[in-house]
């Protein structure tokens, strides 16, 4: 019986190359996955040309919600961020595939998964990681890293076994989106000094062109997941498409980054991601007003280990489930309202409330109705500052050097020493 492989099939030249490639080179059946988490393709074309280039099935797997109750929100409720900038979107995704394929190979009795990668990006290293964590005796085939060939010599591949080379080959770019956010690499971007040209972006308008009055939405949370826009219940794939479309037409969401990928290389990366950049300031926002200071400060650490462990594809570990216990027990009481003003390609945040807020108006009130003792702030201050009078005695004002000088100070021949009350 003829061994088969289950292939990630975006419908690309690079994908649909890879089902003739593996016919070829390993004589299997492929059967074509196509795995749908907002991508915004017509997938039954996708399908139909999965099969018209050879392969003996072709599967579309709707993964939208899944990728967003598993993984966007998650990751939101974490404010896991890249580096700063990256809003994780392909990053994201690639665990819930090589979830979804290993299902389908385990189900189609498939001795192989293979997927589109070259051997330059993050990609590769998440999806492999990912499979082989949940099925170690699958073997994995990266037809893109294996078969040396230039794009041009890709094309040229495709026209000799009559596979359709879409359109989209013209664009310069290389492009990856989901509800999340929309990834552009390759072309004139390749040169960081260049300035992104209009047509590297898609999902904003040109803050430029963006409507000369502000737009405001309201974010509703429920124990730190998106549940409502505007006091309208939606569901969260749906609120993302809504946010990304209101945001986009405002031309927030752009990111122009030089990244540190995983392998070693830095790329030249743009994003745009509106509803993720609204989101997690209206997040962040509202984790001020219900969160105490300590929390608040080792979630910061927290964001940066678990923004990293998604980069990195360690998604299927246990570290991963420490830091998400961490996160979904901070966010037990994130829930309320926040007002976003949207303008010129910027979002701020204007209003927040919560039933749990810890802003008490009786203690930061400078007007009638204050309720903070400032007479108790004299006793406070005293203690507070008894270490620092203490070492300000012994090692500050017993040097000759100005106490603003940071130079190794020479001691005193002799300074009086004090202890401090
Ligand atoms: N640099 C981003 C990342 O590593 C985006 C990668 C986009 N992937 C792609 N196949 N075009 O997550």
């Amino acid at each position: 019986m003829t061994d088969k492989v289950v292939l990630a099939y975006s419908g690309g030249l690079d994908t649909s190359a890879a089902i003739r490639w593996l016919q070829e080179k390993y004589n299997v059946d492929v059967i074509a996955v196509t795995i749908d988490v907002g991508n915004e393709k017509d997938f039954s074309v996708v399908r139909q040309k999965a099969l018209k280039v050879g392969a003996v099935k072709a599967v579309v797997v709707d993964a939208k919600k899944s990728f967003v109750d598993h993984f966007i929100f998650p990751a939101l409720a974490a404010n896991a961020v890249y580096e700063g900038v990256y809003l994780l979107a392909t990053a994201l995704s690639r665990p819930l595939m090589a979830k979804l394929l290993v299902d389908v190979a385990i189900k189609e009795g498939a001795s192989f998964i293979a997927h589109g990668c070259t051997g330059k990006g993050n990609d590769q290293v998440r999806f492999e990681v990912s499979i082989n964590a949940l099925a170690p005796d699958i073997k994995i085939i990266a037809p893109a890293r294996e078969w040396g060939m230039t794009r041009q010599e890709t094309i040229k591949y495709a026209q000799r076994h009559g596979i359709p080379v879409p359109v989209t080959v013209a664009s310069p770019y290389s492009i990856d989106e989901n509800l999340w956010g929309k990834s552009v690499e390759c072309g004139v971007l390749e040169d960081p000094w260049t300035e992104p040209p209009e047509d590297a972006y898609s999902w904003t308008k040109s803050p430029a062109k963006a409507p000369n009055k502000p737009g405001y939405v309201e974010i509703g949370f429920k124990e730190g997941v998106p549940v409502s826009l505007d006091g309208k219940e939606l569901d969260g794939v749906t609120l993302l498409l809504r946010l990304n479309e209101l945001a986009g037409e405002h031309g927030v969401g752009r990111i122009d980054h030089i990244e540190n990928r995983l392998v070693g290389i830095k790329s030249r990366e743009i994003y745009e991601a509106p509803a993720a950049t609204v989101l997690l300031q209206a997040h962040q926002a509202l984790e001020a007003m219900t969160l105490a200071k300590d929390q608040a400060r080792f979630k910061q650490k927290v964001s940066i280990e678990y923004a990293d462990l998604i980069y990195n594809g360690l998604w299927f570990t246990r570290f991963h489930q420490d830091l998400a216990a961490y996160v979904l027990s901070t966010q037990r009481f994130v829930t309320g309202v926040v007002r976003t003003k949207l303008f010129k390609g910027h979002s701020s945040v204007v209003g927040r409330k919560s039933p749990f807020s810890l802003y008490n108006l009786g203690l930061a009130t400078y007007d009638k109705g204050d309720k903070f003792d400032q007479k108790a702030s004299v006793g406070f201050i005293h203690i507070w500052g008894l270490p620092v009078r203490n070492q300000a005695q012994v090692q500050l004002l017993a040097q000759e050097e100005c106490p603003l000088s940071l130079a190794a100070p020479k001691a005193k021949s002799k300074g009086k020493r004090k202890a401090a009350k």
